[in-house]
């Protein structure tokens, strides 16, 4: 078997993720002699996939849906943020060759705020994140520990959202739904986390000129690029910060493990992924 590094994306389905993209381009950047792959594996076959992870000659992975979870437990340790979050989407062997589980989207998250809109923190004051999902999970935890102060939580299914704020605690306010345009004066961040604005969905309904002048406005969705809301806060001058950031540094700390290399995102990757999109 070579001794060439190998890490692979693990999902079902798999063929949609941007992952091998991303580090591919790293590999080849960066002249490193490794490999990296997809894995489709269905649910009941995680766990015994995981276990030969060494045997198949993989020195790690990423894990995508419907996995996140599984992962988690599967893994015999994990960092503070996949515990936080309850996921993992970073998994390595260290050096006993036990399985070892990181949650990188919070890092991902704040990474690509602090990139695009680096006074976010001075101007943020409440924050308002819509929707109750997995990538909320993430987000909500990368914002508390960056000291947010208060967040305010909205979901269509408010109960999804109250289970968050119980298990995320203080910061976390949920309102209605119906609701979060009467909110939006008090905001200095935005964040949609729903599938609202992806291309195929309906696009988000919410009254972005309510917001403060000096609000941030970003999205975790990334096909289109531009959505409607992203638009809709750039036609009022506000600064908005597109989601394909957070899905290219998210991938830097596993390429840092797996190949021992801590990789750059640069435009030049971005445009290369951008790329790649036409086909979602
Ligand atoms: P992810 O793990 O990527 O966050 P998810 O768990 O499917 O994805 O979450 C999708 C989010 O988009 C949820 O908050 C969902 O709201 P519900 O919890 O009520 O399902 C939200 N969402 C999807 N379609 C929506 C719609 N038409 N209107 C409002 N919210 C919607």
């Amino acid at each position: 078997m070579s001794k060439a590094p190998r890490a692979c994306v693990i999902g079902w389905p798999v063929e949609h993720s941007r992952s091998p993209a991303i580090h591919g381009y790293w590999l080849r950047q960066y002249g490193i002699d490794g490999a990296y792959e997809k894995e489709a594996v269905r649910p009941e076959d995680l766990a015994a996939f995981l276990s030969d992870l060494p045997a198949n000659g993989y020195v790690g992975a990423n894990v995508t849906l419907p996995h996140k979870e599984a992962a988690l437990h599967a893994a015999r340790s994990a960092d503070v943020a996949a515990k936080a979050i309850g996921a993992a989407n970073t998994l390595w062997l260290d050096a006993n060759g036990s399985l070892q589980a990181s949650n990188t989207d919070a890092y991902g998250f704040m990474t690509n705020l602090d990139e695009g809109a680096p006074k976010w923190r001075e101007t943020c004051g409440v924050a308002m994140v819509l929707g109750a999902g997995g990538a909320a999970r993430a987000i909500l935890h990368g914002l508390i520990e960056a000291g947010v102060p208060r967040i305010l939580l909205t979901n269509r299914t408010v109960a999804k959202a109250e289970t968050l704020a119980r298990d995320f605690g203080a910061p976390i306010e949920v309102i209605p739904w119906e609701t979060k345009d009467s909110a939006l004066s008090a905001c200095g961040l935005l964040v949609n986390t729903t599938s609202l604005g992806m291309t195929g969905q309906p696009p988000l309904d919410i009254m972005v000129g309510a917001l403060p002048a000096a609000a941030v406005v970003t999205d975790i969705v990334y096909v289109p690029l531009e959505t409607p809301l992203l638009a809709a806060a750039r036609a009022r001058r506000l600064t908005a910060v597109d989601g394909l950031g957070m899905l290219l540094h998210q991938a830097v700390p596993g390429f840092d493990r797996w190949f021992g290399v801590r990789p750059e995102v640069t435009p030049a990757l971005r445009d290369h992924v951008v790329t790649t999109l036409g086909a979602a």
